[in-house]
């Protein structure tokens, strides 16, 4: 066993769109400490440094509270650190990924806390980054884009290795009990958004001991009944496993809810929402006969789409901004 360690620790960053790189920092942060202090910038200080982000401020707010490493969020916390907001949220240090942050004048936001030792680094995931994700939709749906013009080691694709011990890392690794009511959610949960993520929060906290599992579609099973996912099934695994709502996850979960999968799992509740998905087959239809279907409502009606139309609508200002960036990163020698 592990010794608890003391003291709050604390994270900043824009979170857009948050993946389970970010995810994997809140842990990493959280493993410091007793307790996570999670920043995050407005939209504001994001158009200032870098430009606009794709999910506004309380929808990125609303996101980072659903990662189960989160005690807190600082909200509207600025782009550059100052130890007046590490002492304001109580924070001991401020952990960063090995890559460097530059404020709108060019300097490294960590520099004071680095002085004061304040600082400390954490991994950053590679192979997953909100550019890198921007990337795969532009590159399918906005003209004339040159994905390998935007690419650096942090932007580049399918560098992410699912092994063991990292999808370990991500488990909450309780099984259901007696008062438990097994609650099976399943779908593609590509872009994890605050759409999926309010929704899940609502399940979790509509229905009493809810013990949620959410079986995550392979990828050509959401080919077959909707767009190719833009992350494989291991990073939409692991960005729902992050999720704090969910007690497990079942990567390539078939389609079909059927008796194995029912009495396996002890399934009291399969839910879904209103709009339901456009599969192939219908899915639950033994759900339906044993009684076990509920369509939930959740909070917001916000879909993968919506994430891909407002990356389309400003194709060529994210197009730019990742080239820019992965150039930045080329020439820092990253
Ligand atoms: N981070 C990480 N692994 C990633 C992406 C981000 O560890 N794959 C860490 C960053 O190093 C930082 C925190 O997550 O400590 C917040 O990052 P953020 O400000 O959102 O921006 P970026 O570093 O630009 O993340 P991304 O490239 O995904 O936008």
């Amino acid at each position: 066993m592990g010794t608890e360690k003391s003291g709050s620790v604390f994270i900043d960053g824009c979170f857009d769109m948050v993946h389970f790189g970010h995810a994997n920092a809140m842990r990493q942060a959280r493993s410091k400490g007793s307790r996570l202090v999670v920043g995050v910038h407005s939209d504001e200080e994001i158009i200032k440094a870098k430009g606009m982000p794709v999910l506004t401020s309380e929808e990125r707010y609303e996101a980072v509270r659903a990662v189960k490493w989160v005690d807190h969020v600082h909200e509207a916390s600025p782009y550059s650190l100052y130890m007046s907001t590490l002492d304001k949220c109580g924070c001991d240090f401020v952990v960063h990924g090995e890559d460097i942050t530059l404020n709108a004048d060019g300097e490294d936001c960590y520099s004071i806390a680095q002085r004061m030792g304040r600082f400390q680094f954490i991994h950053r995931t590679e192979g997953v980054s909100t550019s890198d994700i921007v990337n795969r939709v532009l590159a399918r749906y906005a003209t004339g884009f040159d994905h390998s013009a935007a690419q650096s080691k942090y932007t580049g694709t399918e560098t992410f290795l699912p092994s063991a011990r990292k999808i370990a890392m991500f488990s909450n690794r309780t099984e259901p009990e007696e008062h438990h009511t097994v609650v099976y959610v399943d779908g593609s949960f590509d872009l994890l958004h605050p759409g999926h993520l309010s929704w899940l929060r609502t399940l979790k906290e509509s229905i009493p001991n809810a013990y949620i599992i959410a079986g995550i579609h392979s990828d050509e099973d959401v080919a077959s009944y909707g767009p190719t996912p833009f992350l494989g099934v291991h990073e939409r695994g692991l960005g729902v496993m992050g999720c704090r709502w969910v007690d497990d996850v079942i990567f390539n979960a078939p389609i079909t809810v059927d008796k194995h999968m029912i009495a396996e799992f002890g399934i009291n509740v399969v839910a879904v929402g209103p709009s339901g998905a456009d599969y192939p087959v219908d899915g639950y239809v033994l759900p339906k006969e044993m009684g076990l279907l509920r369509t939930i409502e959740g909070p917001r009606p916000m879909s993968a789409k919506t994430i891909v139309d407002r990356i389309v609508a400003r194709q060529a200002e994210y197009a730019a901004k990742n080239k820019a960036k992965a150039e930045k990163e080329r020439m820092s020698g990253l």
